[in-house]
């Protein structure tokens, strides 16, 4: 718990400092990262992933879509890979009495692998399985619905079978408020942003969550992606920082597999 409280000072004060972003980490894994926005996003995708010649990589699911998603509190941490997530969110979203985070596979956009529920300034640590690769979200009970939750911001993690890992916020998909991730095996290793660039967005930059109906910004994807929003994003976040670009890979690896990604006060 100590641990878990100092990680949780550390990203707070980073979110009274931080800006402007001043991108201090390095990125080692770029040529690795696949970014996921680029599936095919209809069916289910075991299949396809399973056989996915672009790369050579084969994802081994840690969850079977027929399974209901998996509800955790806060693990021991023990030195080992796994993630903090911290709710910088002051806002208690209704019923949850905070704010519900939920972990996607890659491809497997019906049903959540993990969720948890964090009050505001609340934290968990948790390791997934050791071959997981996909994101962390916001979201609310609308998740359960068996239907695609895609808009919003993702926090994308992936851990290698030596457990090593990249992490990464990408904007390509909409975004609901700001994230940081930070690498924990070495001091000053960040990626994402911490600033709000909702509030004061222009009309045709917003789209509507299927779940809660509430808007946030639009999805910046290559293929369909909004114009105005990317526009807008682009005067204030760095694509060396967060994905705004299909062709910058704004990744962060860590050497042993450990990351703390803080969720500032965002849309469900
Ligand atoms: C992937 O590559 C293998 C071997 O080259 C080939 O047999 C298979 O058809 C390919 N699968 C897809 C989905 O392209
Ligand atoms: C998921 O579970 C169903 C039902 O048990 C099973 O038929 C299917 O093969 C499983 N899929 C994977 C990828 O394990
Ligand atoms: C929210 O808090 C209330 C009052 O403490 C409690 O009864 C309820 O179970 C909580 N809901 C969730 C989803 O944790
Ligand atoms: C761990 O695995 C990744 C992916 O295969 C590889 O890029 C990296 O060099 C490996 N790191 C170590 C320390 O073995």
């Amino acid at each position: 718990m100590r641990l878990a409280e100092s990680v949780v000072i550390l990203c707070f004060t980073i979110a009274a400092t931080a800006l402007p972003l001043i991108d201090t980490a390095t990125s080692t894994e770029r040529l690795l990262h696949v970014p996921r926005h680029q599936h095919v996003q209809d069916g289910i995708g075991v299949r396809r992933q399973a056989a996915d010649n672009g790369t050579g990589h084969t994802q081994i699911y840690c969850h079977n879509e027929t399974d209901p998603p998996i509800y955790f509190t806060s693990q021991p941490d023990t030195g080992g890979p796994g993630v903090y997530i911290l709710n910088g969110d002051p806002v208690r979203h209704g019923a949850a009495n905070g704010t519900m985070y939920f972990f996607y596979e890659n491809d497997h956009d019906f049903v959540p692998y993990l969720w948890t529920v964090l009050p505001p300034g609340g934290a968990v640590f948790v390791t997934p399985c050791p071959t997981f690769e996909g994101r962390i979200v916001r979201g609310d009970a609308s998740n359960f619905d068996g239907t695609k939750h895609l808009l919003g911001t993702w926090t994308e993690l992936s851990w290698n079978r030596n457990g090593t890992a990249w992490g990464d916020v990408s904007l390509l998909e909409g975004n609901d408020g700001p994230v940081l991730i930070q690498a924990l095996d070495e001091p000053n290793k960040y990626k994402g942003f911490s600033i709000d660039v909702l509030s004061n967005a222009p009309a045709g930059a917003w789209a509507q969550k299927l779940g809660t109906g509430s808007w946030c910004l639009d999805k910046i994807t290559s293929e369909g992606g909004n114009a105005i929003t990317k526009a807008w994003e682009s005067r204030f976040l760095d694509p060396n920082s967060v994905y705004l670009e299909d062709s910058i890979n704004p990744v962060i690896n860590s050497n042993n597999g450990r990351f703390a990604v803080t969720f500032y006060a965002g849309i469900i």
